[in-house]
């Protein structure tokens, strides 16, 4: 979880600016004590859980670090959340956050950022198809590109149960990395910011036989199409100094800035057995990706690359950087 925290830091750094923050499952409170001290800044953070023997946990650290602007509370997050407004709530359960949203969606401020972390990837990403239909109403697919879907599938769960209370909420940065899903979402309230979201939603298809994804109709989904990050934000992100895996998340930073916008990636690996290749060097392979089109890498996979490009010039360019 240290780059879990280590993005938080970064983004608290250079975009994030909230007066009033919950970190509502925090455990330690290792993330909202570390924001704290590593991103200075003229806010108040509630640092809340349920368990009294992590709220002992909480004040010894608070005090520990000498933070004036940190609290600890001990509720169950439905009633804190009940009373009180803010504009910076992380969520971090065990497993699926679903349970935790309508709450965190009523004690959101008009504008606001809704972190969650997201632990159960497998039902996200096929491997239970019945409970990611159960938990976040949408249908999923084993894919070579598993994580981008169930990413796509959990944001877009979020967006149609902010829907329902007229909220809009689109990605300042969401991602995935060590086996969880990370969403940062901007949330607004209005009834125009809720359809401008729901429009970005749809149905996806993957053929195992041909490797062709057809955006916008097929049984995957319903799932979040639109970017995965507000580009611009993420370019003025300044990795601070001191962080405790510094290099992972400058590299991360460094492909996020880079990443295209086009759902969804190419696995080399998948086309390489599709058209029984030995997969080309990464190199020759971006460099006949460039000959085509746009290309880019992707923080989802080190062997995973986007183009613009339809599938017949992306398989004709792979043989072509095979020979
Ligand atoms: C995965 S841990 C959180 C890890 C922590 N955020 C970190 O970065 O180390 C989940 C925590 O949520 C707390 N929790 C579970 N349900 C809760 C609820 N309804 N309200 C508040 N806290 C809750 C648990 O006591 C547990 O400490």
């Amino acid at each position: 979880m240290a780059f879990n925290r280590d993005v938080s830091v970064a983004l608290f750094h250079s975009i994030i600016r909230p007066r009033k923050c919950l970190d509502a499952m925090a455990a330690t409170g290792a993330r909202g004590i570390r924001i704290c001290n590593e991103a200075p800044g003229n806010y108040r953070f509630i640092i809340n859980d349920k368990d009294s023997l992590a709220c002992d946990h909480i004040q010894h650290n608070i005090e520990l670090n000498t933070l004036e602007n940190a609290e600890v509370s001990n509720a169950d997050l439905r009633c804190l959340l009940a009373e009180e407004i803010f504009d910076y709530i992380d969520l971090d359960p065990f497993g699926t956050p679903i349970p935790f949203v309508p709450s965190a969606l009523q004690g959101m401020a008009r504008k606001g950022i809704l972190a969650v972390t997201a632990t159960d990837t497998a039902s996200l990403s096929g491997t239970h198809p019945g409970k990611c239909r159960r938990r976040y109403m949408a249908n999923s697919q084993r894919n070579p590109f598993l994580h981008e879907s169930g990413l796509r599938i959990m944001i877009g769960t979020i967006v149609r149960m902010a829907a329902q209370e007229d909220k809009g909420v689109t990605p300042l940065l969401c991602y995935y990395a060590d086996h969880y899903f990370r969403l940062f979402l901007r949330t607004k309230d209005g009834a125009g910011a809720a359809d401008g979201s729901l429009e970005q939603l749809g149905m996806m298809s993957y053929d195992r036989a041909t490797g062709e994804r057809k955006v916008g109709e097929g049984k995957m989904g319903p799932m979040w199409l639109g970017p995965l990050m507000d580009r611009e934000a993420i370019s003025n992100t300044v990795v601070p100094e001191g962080l405790e895996c510094p290099e992972r998340v400058r590299q991360h930073f460094e492909i996020w800035k880079e990443e295209l916008d086009v759902p969804f990636f190419y696995e080399t690996n998948e086309i390489a057995a599709m058209l029984k290749l030995s997969p080309p060097g990464r190199e020759e392979l971006m460099e006949a990706m460039r000959s085509i089109g746009s290309v880019s890498r992707t923080n989802f996979s080190p062997t995973g690359f986007r183009t613009d490009r339809p599938l017949e010039e992306v398989l004709e360019a792979f043989r072509s950087a095979c020979r």
